[in-house]
């Protein structure tokens, strides 16, 4: 469900419509809208578990202060979904904990 007629902006404007994949599963969502909004529109509450308990977490704060809706965007952990922008064809899935960091140099050492 979206928002379309605003009391007081009026009609809004629809942004061109693109497909995104969510946990393997192709979803509609409009081109630069937050990844949280395409995902609440689609039915997903759930965005990531906690390391230690498993609790399920979604949007909690939705303006990037928080850390409940960190999902893996394109192979990145721990990124803010309510605040990043949908991009055509974009791979996101459910983080489980904390996320791999990425290895670096000090890692080889
Ligand atoms: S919901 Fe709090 S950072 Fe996204």
């Amino acid at each position: 469900m979206r928002v379309e007629e605003h009391p007081i902006l009026g009609k809004l404007q629809k942004a061109p419509a693109v497909e995104i994949e969510v946990d393997g599963q192709v979803i509609q969502a409009r081109a630069g809208e937050p990844i949280a909004a395409a995902l609440l529109a689609a039915g997903k509450h759930i965005f990531r578990y906690t390391r230690k308990h498993h609790q399920p977490r979604g949007v909690f704060c939705a303006i990037g202060q928080c850390t409940d809706c960190m999902m893996i965007v394109d192979g990145v952990p721990n990124v803010r979904t309510c605040v990043t922008p949908v991009k055509p064809g974009m791979k996101i899935q459910t983080q489980h904990g904390l996320g791999k960091l990425r290895s670096t140099s000090v890692d080889k050492d």
